[in-house]
């Protein structure tokens, strides 16, 4: 052999070494955050439609109007699909969204694709993306009904889409603020107080700051994954009932046992502002009868919540109402041990 040959063979042979290595000290990027090459792009979609289409060559196609199952296909498009895909009258959750390829809608996606393909994806999923397979590969009849139903789904409107898939009778069916309130509790409690130490109290705040809120997070004006997801289930409608609801209900000030020192230092803060600093009196603000609705009550609110609000305005990344500048300003001016002091003083009182 010719030593040139012989440094090509070495080289090739250690090329799954450089492959492992390079695996091993995680320099490959994973994150789905920063999104693929457009090359990578590209070549995932040329390989997964080649893939489609090879593998649907030669499945029988039944006739699809008498397969049956279509309105079944429906109401199971809703509960398995939807959350992915969107579907007339309602967008897909905003964790489905971040994921990496997002879910086509495909509303505007199923005419690119035959029968044949239609049910090969739906059979089997497609590795790599998160669009799992059927889990149950037998039921093929089950699966030409979600084709079936994938052929009406760019005919439908919203109301069209609901008739399908909900049963009409309106009676025993929770209302859309019942369905919500059950939502925010898994989280907020019905009561509001919340059901972890930083999940914020929101019994009994002014409900101005409460719908205020509510519109930032849908408007992406205040940044929280949860507090996203868990409104993109929810009407826009009712948002103002739910603000109502939580402001209603009765807050107990629970105050907590707090080390006097950090406490006496913490009541000069709120009530006269550190002028050295030019930070200006908490309560001026959020205490008193002067008070403007749109400024939150911080007052038997919990410490963990307090202080991560505090350092999220000081890092410009909290958000929230046209009023948060504000707070960004007051937060930008507090060391740790204010933060600190401020927190226990509040929590302290009543
Ligand atoms: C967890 C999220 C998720 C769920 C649930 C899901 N899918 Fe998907 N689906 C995807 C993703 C991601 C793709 C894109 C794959 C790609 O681009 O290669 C996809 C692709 C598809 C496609 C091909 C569309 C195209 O043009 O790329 C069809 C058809 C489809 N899904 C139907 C369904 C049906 C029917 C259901 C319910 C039984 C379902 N999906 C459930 C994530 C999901
Ligand atoms: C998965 C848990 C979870 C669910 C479900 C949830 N929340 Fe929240 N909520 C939180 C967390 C955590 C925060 C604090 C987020 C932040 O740091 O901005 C929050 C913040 C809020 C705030 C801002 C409070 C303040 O003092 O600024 C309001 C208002 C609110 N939620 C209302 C609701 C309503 C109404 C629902 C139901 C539609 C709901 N939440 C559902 C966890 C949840
Ligand atoms: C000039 C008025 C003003 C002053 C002074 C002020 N704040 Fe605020 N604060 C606001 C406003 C307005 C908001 C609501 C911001 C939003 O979400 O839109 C707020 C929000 C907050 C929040 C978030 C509450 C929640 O439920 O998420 C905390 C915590 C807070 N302030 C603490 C303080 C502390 C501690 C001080 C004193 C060092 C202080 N504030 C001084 C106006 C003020």
């Amino acid at each position: 052999m010719k030593p040139r040959s012989s440094l090509v063979l070495a080289g090739l042979a250690t090329l799954p070494f450089a492959a492992v290595l390079v695996a091993w000290l995680g320099i490959f990027n994973v994150a789905a955050s920063t999104g693929h090459w457009p090359i990578t792009n590209w070549f995932l979609h040329f390989a997964m439609r080649s893939s489609v289409r090879t593998y649907a060559f030669g499945i029988t196609v039944p006739d699809l109007r008498k397969t049956g199952l279509l309105q079944p296909a429906a109401a199971h498009f809703d509960t398995g699909c939807a959350f992915c895909h969107g579907a007339p009258g309602m967008v897909p959750s905003p964790a489905a969204l971040a994921m990496l390829p997002p879910p086509p809608y495909l509303v505007h996606k199923v005419g690119e694709w035959t029968d044949a393909q239609l049910f090969r994806i739906i059979r089997h999923g497609v590795r790599y993306t998160g669009m799992p397979a059927w889990p149950a590969l037998e039921r093929t009849d089950e699966i030409w009904g979600m084709v079936a139903f994938l052929r009406r789904l760019p005919s439908l409107d919203a109301e069209g889409y609901r008739r399908l898939v909900e049963e009409p009778s309106v009676r025993d069916r929770p209302s859309a603020f019942d369905a919500a309130i059950a939502r925010c509790a898994r989280c907020h409690g019905r009561d509001g107080i919340g059901r972890d130490e930083a999940v914020p109290v929101i019994a009994g705040q002014s409900s101005a700051y409460l719908i205020g809120s509510l519109r930032a997070y849908v408007e992406g004006k205040r940044p929280s994954g949860m507090m996203e997801v868990a409104l993109s289930q929810t009407d826009a409608s009712i948002l103002d009932m739910l603000a109502r609801y939580y402001a209603g209900q009765p807050l107990p000030a629970k105050p907590v046992g707090a080390d006097p020192v950090s406490a006496a230092r913490g009541r000069e803060i709120a009530e006269q502002g550190l002028p050295g600093k030019s930070v200006p009196a908490c309560l001026g603000c959020h205490g008193g009868s002067r008070k403007n609705p749109a400024y939150p009550k911080i007052v038997g609110q919990k410490r963990a919540y307090l202080e991560a609000q505090l350092r999220l305005f000081a890092e410009s990344r909290r958000g929230g109402t046209d009023y948060a500048h504000i707070m960004t300003k007051v937060a930008g001016k507090l060391s740790e041990k204010d933060i600190e002091d401020v927190a226990t003083y509040l929590t302290s009182i009543k």
